[in-house]
Parts: C-alpha cells; sequence; structure tokens
C-alpha cells in the first residue's frame, strides 16, 4: 500500500495540546476531559475488547449490516469506478465486506483509508490486499485536510465512510459542522455512509456502556493513568468510579469519573492542583442516538439526501447512505 503523509511534528504539538485540555477541563466549573484522549496504545487496546462485548452491540450490529447489505450499497451506486474513503479506517474489517461489495458488482475500487494514525494503516494493509479491482492509497492525516488533498488528485465519484458511530461522539452542533465541512471538500453527487447508533431502550443501551468485564471502566480510568504517565500527574485511579448513564432529553449516552472521596491531585507538567469534592463528576463523553427523523433532518441541513437508511433486523444501528446536493457549478 502506497501512504503519503500529511503530518508532521505531531509529537510535539499533541503534548501541549493535551496538557493545554486538561488544564481548561479540569479547571471548569463541571470538570471534564475530551474524549478523543482515550485512544493511547492502551486506550485502543480497550476499546477493541469493549467491541468484542455481547453487551455492546453497536460492532456486531454494523457488522451485520454491512454483511447483509454490502451488494445493495453497490447497486445504489451508478458509477463503474469509485473512490472509497475511509475516515478512520480502523483494522477494516467492516471496509472489506464493502470492498467486495463493490468489486463483486464489477466496480473499480481505489481505497483511500485515512487515519491520524501510521500504525493503524500497517495494520490495515495486513488485512485488506489491493488487486486488479482494488487499489490502496492510505492517507495519516486529519480527516478534512485528507479530503482536501484527495479533492484536488482525483475526479471519480467519492463515497466517503465514516463508520462505527464515530458521528455519536461529537454534539448535535459539532455533528453539523462536520457535515458542512465534508460537504464543502466533496463534489456534487458524491455519496456518504454514516454509521448511527438507533434510540432504543435505555436498559440496552445503558448495558453496552457498562459492560459486566469491565472494560468500559477500564477505559475511561486509562484516562488517568494517560495523565499520570505523559503529563506528570498524581491521580490514585482506585480512587475513582465510572458511571455510564443514558440522558434520555439529550438522547446519548454520557460517560463520567467520580471522585470516590475528597482529593487533591497535582499534575507536575501544569504545576497545578486540582481539587475534587466527594462524588464530583468528570465529564468524559457523549454517545449521541439518532432517530430516523434525526438523520432526515441532519443530511438535509448539511445539503445532503438520503438515499436509504440501511438497517440490522432489530432496528438497534443504521448505515445512512446520503448524497451530497450542490445547487449551482459554484459550489462544486
Ligand atoms: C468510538 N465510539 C463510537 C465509542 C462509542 O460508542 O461512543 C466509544 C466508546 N465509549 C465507550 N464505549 C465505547
Amino acid at each position: 500500500m502506497k501512504i503519503t503523509n500529511l503530518i508532521e511534528n505531531v509529537e510535539i504539538n499533541f503534548i501541549e495540546d493535551f496538557a493545554n485540555d486538561i488544564l481548561i477541563g479540569l479547571s471548569s466549573k463541571v470538570k471534564s476531559i475530551p474524549s478523543k484522549y482515550f485512544y493511547d496504545q492502551k486506550g485502543s487496546q480497550l476499546f477493541q475488547k469493549i467491541t468484542s462485548q455481547n453487551e455492546y452491540y453497536l460492532t456486531r450490529k454494523e457488522f451485520e449490516i454491512l454483511e447483509k447489505e454490502s451488494t445493495n450499497i453497490a447497486m445504489a451506486l451508478e458509477e463503474d469506478e469509485i473512490d472509497l474513503i475511509e475516515l478512520g479506517a480502523g483494522d477494516g474489517h467492516k471496509s472489506i465486506l464493502l470492498i467486495n461489495g463493490l468489486i463483486n458488482k464489477g466496480k473499480k475500487v481505489n481505497y483511500y483509508p485515512i487515519d491520524i494514525s501510521k500504525e493503524a494503516l500497517i495494520q490495515l494493509d495486513q488485512n485488506i490486499k489491493p488487486s486488479s479491482q482494488l487499489k490502496i492509497h492510505g492517507v495519516v492525516g486529519e480527516y478534512i485536510s485528507a479530503l482536501k488533498h484527495l479533492k484536488s488528485i482525483s475526479t471519480n465519484r467519492k463515497l466517503v465512510l465514516f463508520l462505527g458511530s464515530n458521528i455519536g461522539n461529537f454534539d448535535r452542533t459539532q455533528n453539523q459542522i462536520f457535515f458542512k465541512k465534508l460537504w464543502k471538500n466533496m463534489n456534487d453527487s458524491d455519496y456518504l455512509l454514516t454509521g448511527f447508533d438507533l434510540k432504543k431502550s435505555p436498559e440496552i443501551m445503558n448495558s453496552a456502556y457498562n459492560d459486566s468485564e469491565g472494560f468500559t471502566a477500564d477505559f475511561n480510568i486509562n484516562l488517568l493513568t494517560r495523565i499520570n504517565k505523559e503529563l506528570g500527574g498524581e491521580f490514585k485511579e482506585e480512587l475513582f468510579e465510572h458511571y455510564g448513564s443514558y440522558n434520555p432529553i439529550l438522547g446519548a449516552m454520557e460517560s463520567f469519573l467520580i471522585s470516590k472521596i475528597t482529593q487533591s491531585v497535582f499534575i507536575k507538567s501544569l504545576n497545578r492542583t486540582f481539587f475534587f469534592e466527594e462524588n464530583e463528576p468528570i465529564h468524559l463523553e457523549y454517545s449521541f442516538k439518532f432517530s430516523s427523523t434525526d438523520i432526515q433532518y441532519l443530511a438535509k441541513e448539511t445539503g445532503c439526501s438520503v438515499i436509504k437508511d440501511y438497517k440490522d433486523k432489530d432496528n438497534y444501528f443504521t448505515d445512512s447512505l446520503w448524497q451530497i446536493k450542490k445547487e449551482t457549478k459554484d459550489e462544486q
């Protein structure tokens, strides 16, 4: 696989940004840590373990959809050659289902997995092999700048994949901004396939984010371990507990770490001590859920039309196929 690297000096900026975000988050009235910091090596391994738990239905359901519907998705696209651009490709075990669906329908596929981590692309390289019908070109970079780069090098119709309910980790303003940025960097009639976790009984969602093996709890606690390791924090992990709960007004799972006692924690690289009251929460993550109406609304607000929602048999999850709509040539 050819790999283009659009990122330099990530390490230096990363630690500075991490420190700034922790300073802002832990000195706010309601304390928080941005969920993007979950994914160091240990966090990514824990996330993999979460996805293999029975309670965490999301990955299994999306796999079921792609197994069942890839040929139908391929048939919904008119073009014989497609640029398949995947935002955050992971190990590619879901993408390969769609790639096979497209190839089986006689289409040529130029697959561009985009990831912020080169290691993720190297791993994917082991799992998906090129052929006469499939070209693979990885891009290390931020999603939007990578998409901008790809827009400048190819004129084929694009299908952008944003799978795995990653959209749920943006709030309802951020998700519109994100889709509007995608729209800006795509052409009229290009396609978008996004994974949305559907609203359902809170009991099912609550158990998905409170798995009985405790991997979700470890995933959350790992954020404190990461602050200890990378910023010289002095968190005692056993003095915090994981709490995850569905908020039906927001339509989102929310996860927190709760301080078990009144305590102070020093973070060396910030040269600052943070005070926690007994039972005080640190907000970590939103995982927004969607109804079909929410999805229609989001598509319309961001200049897209819904071609079809592909759902699993229990209606737990959908991969929603959209098409970009641009009114005039100037908007291309
Ligand atoms: C990555 N993201 C879609 C997961 C989710 O469901 O929001 C992260 C996760 N957090 C706890 N469990 C899984």
